[in-house]
């Protein structure tokens, strides 16, 4: 290896200024409470190595969605931010108020309608030990992004599931949405090194949980819409919303009813349909689990039927959405 050169506080600013990644055009904005302002070059988005945050993975996050300039389930977003939060006995830097303000002006100087916003409250930055009370505070970064376009293949030919080897969270750390992802992580990595697109924990019992990122659920073949219970997986906003919308299709008849219950790979094999729930992705139908086909190894009409009522409450309903610009 080359010496390796000893640099100045300016010659880092340069070369930040030259740095060019593909993946930097798709991020707007970040708010940083640790710099106390709004940066837009990419270069720019980082946060100090001895954030508890970076090497402990202290802290708490959320993903949500902004479409159409309207902030999709913001309050559900912010309540379970706030959970988590609690959970681990983190001070939050801001008032929920003023966390809400942080967001609207972040994405205010990204200057996008359609994005991602993500929040992350850390431990905040002090000495690299695990102790929580060497940090100077706890930090508020919010990081937007343009969304990557979906696959419209996945949606229209479904996906393909596999039950994950990856031990399942107890119920404390399944509730806590912390920075330390690890299992999630290696669950998507599972999938990807299989040529699946996603893996689907499973409890010591032999109970179905969920995918590293997402909710899974089943229509059984009695056309019940039948979800696990939240003790050992994340009380995802879309699956909440959705078993909420769902409730018109048993009114209609359509569906015979909504229940949370323990669900077996087998139940999901029987199934008429299974699906895939969480805010990037929506409801994507899952077609092939284990390898057994589902149903009738196409997406179904309760997917369908499910993103029609998700897109809508997402474009057309005041009560799930906070508009970030003025009218
Ligand atoms: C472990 C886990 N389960 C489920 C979900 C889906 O939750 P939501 O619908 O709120 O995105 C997420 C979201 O990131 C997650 O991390």
């Amino acid at each position: 290896m080359d010496k390796l050169e000893k640099l100045s506080f300016q010659q880092v600013v340069k070369r930040l200024e030259r740095f060019e990644f593909e993946h930097f055009q798709n991020y707007r904005a970040m708010y940083s409470s640790w710099l106390g302002g709004i940066v837009t070059d990419p270069a720019l988005m980082v946060i100090p190595v001895d954030d508890h945050m970076v090497h402990r993975g202290d802290g708490v996050f959320e993903a949500l969605k902004c479409v159409r300039g309207k902030i999709y389930l913001l309050e559900e977003h912010l309540n379970r931010l706030h959970t988590s939060a609690e959970m681990i006995q983190l001070e939050r830097p801001l008032s929920q108020e003023d966390l809400k303000d942080a967001i609207l002006q972040t994405i205010r100087a990204s200057g996008v309608s359609d994005c991602v916003i993500r929040l992350y409250i850390s431990r905040g930055p002090g000495d690299f030990s695990p102790r929580p009370d060497q940090s100077i505070g706890s930090q508020l970064y919010i990081v937007i992004t343009d969304e990557k376009p979906k696959s419209p293949e996945k949606y229209e030919k479904g996906c393909l599931v596999l039950t994950s080897s990856i031990p399942v969270k107890k119920t404390f750390f399944a509730n806590v949405k912390s920075c330390n992802y690890l299992p999630n992580v290696l669950m998507k990595k599972e999938a990807v090194d299989a040529g699946v697109d996603y893996t689907i924990s499973i409890d010591e019992k032999g109970f179905i949980g969920e995918g590293g990122t997402e909710n899974i659920g089943i229509i059984s073949q009695e056309n019940e819409f039948l979800v696990p219970g939240f003790d050992r997986i994340l009380r995802g906003t879309t699956l909440v919303r959705i078993m909420d919308l769902a409730r018109e299709l048993v009114d209609q008849g359509e569906l015979k009813g909504i229940r949370q219950t323990g669900l077996k790979p087998e139940d999901a094999y029987q199934a008429r349909e299974m699906l895939i729930f969480g805010t990037t992705t929506g409801v994507l139908p899952a077609v092939l689990y284990d390898g057994r086909t589902i149903g009738t190894g196409k997406p179904g009409k309760f997917q369908r039927l499910f993103q029609k009522l998700l897109t809508e409450d997402m474009t057309g309903n005041a009560s799930s959405l906070t508009p970030v610009y003025p009218v």
